[in-house]
């Protein structure tokens, strides 16, 4: 079963769901040495089915799959309301009809039939982000073969993993690009430095870590791995890679000068996520409310109305966003590893 000692070349390409990862990542970061990652978040079993035969059919053997564990917390219809509030001035002016309310309720993104995928298809390693598998969907995948890696922000969340039977876990720090990946979409994200997350992770259980979080250099990756990390897992340094299918103005903005800052917000998607700072996450992340997953589709359709418009969409990037470069995937994983 893989294990993440066993990487030829320690990197592994975070799973990026929404465009960014596409089949062509996943084979050249695996092709690199390192390891490739589908990210099933909001995609259909069938087109996760597709996204797996492409993979398989580049010859990538070794990779992994990245599911969300669905939201145990009912949404809170009150909270999104007073936000749905808040956006219809911006919808009317894009001429975007907001769903109702009650169009907005849990959605567990399918949890059960892409754990039957993994099974069926027995992928090599399936990860999980968003919260804690259950421990008899583990013990399923660990019968199917399936390597199960958690991630983790705080220590609490790790022993909470390590319990359901994970065999590694992602330890995303606070410079991480996209959401962060706490158990609790209402608890504030833990601010502890990744460097001092691994340590105390570290000092708790004898798991293999993968760290993450605003890695984009050889010398932050080289000191991450010598502080406890067994490789190190880079998302924003691969959004302007040739095989990345990043939206162009997301790209396009992550090399703009004129984005100076990145924020962690509410306003998107009802999680915390880290992104470039724009018009968007100024207007509405004060009043964002922690509601995933209703905001994010709440929001669909002024993203998807504002898809050329870098004001508009969710810019997901980590701290060391000024290091993505457009170059073959396989050298930004080169020059990790
Ligand atoms: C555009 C984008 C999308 C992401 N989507 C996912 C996802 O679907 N699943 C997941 O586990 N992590 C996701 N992440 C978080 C990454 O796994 C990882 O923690 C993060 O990219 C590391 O920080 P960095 O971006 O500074 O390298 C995403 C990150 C980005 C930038």
């Amino acid at each position: 079963m893989f294990d993440p000692r066993d990487l030829d070349v320690p990197v592994v390409a975070a799973p990026m769901a929404g465009g960014p990862t596409t089949p062509a990542l996943v084979s050249a970061a695996s092709g690199a040495g390192g390891l490739g990652q589908l990210a099933a978040g909001y995609l259909t079993p069938e087109k996760l089915a597709s996204d797996i035969a492409a993979v398989r059919a580049a010859g990538t053997e070794l990779f992994g799959v990245n599911i969300f564990v669905p939201e145990t917390d009912p949404v809170d219809r009150a909270a999104v309301a007073r936000y749905r509030e808040r956006l219809l001035g911006y919808a009317a002016a894009l001429d975007v009809d907001l769903p109702a309310v009650d169009e907005l309720g849990d959605d567990d993104d399918h949890f059960d039939a892409k754990i039957a995928l993994m099974c069926d298809e027995r992928i090599p390693v399936v990860s999980f982000a968003f919260g804690c598998p259950p421990a008899p969907a583990v013990a399923e995948l660990h019968r199917h073969g399936c390597s199960v890696g958690v991630t983790v922000t705080g220590v609490d969340d790790a022993v909470l993993a390590a319990e359901a039977g994970a065999d590694w876990l992602c330890v995303q720090g606070p410079d991480a690009g996209g959401h962060r990946s706490v158990f609790d979409r209402r608890a504030i994200p833990p601010s502890q430095p990744l460097d001092d997350l691994l340590r105390a992770v570290r000092g708790r259980l004898d798991l293999p870590l993968v760290a993450a979080g605003g890695i984009s250099t050889r010398d932050r990756a080289d000191h991450v791995r010598a502080s406890g990390a067994t490789a190190v897992q880079v998302g924003t340094v691969l959004l302007r890679t040739h095989e990345a299918g990043t939206k162009p103005a997301h790209a396009d903005a992550l090399a703009d000068p004129a984005r100076t800052e990145t924020v962690v917000t509410l306003a998107f998607s009802g999680r915390p996520a880290r992104a470039l700072r724009n018009r968007f996450t100024d207007e509405f992340g004060e009043a964002a409310v922690a509601e995933y997953p209703a905001v994010n589709k709440l929001t669909g359709g002024l993203r998807r109305a504002t898809a050329d418009d870098p004001d508009g969409i969710n810019l997901w990037a980590g701290t060391g966003y000024r290091d993505a470069v457009a170059e073959p995937a396989a050298d930004t994983i080169g020059r990790l590893g």
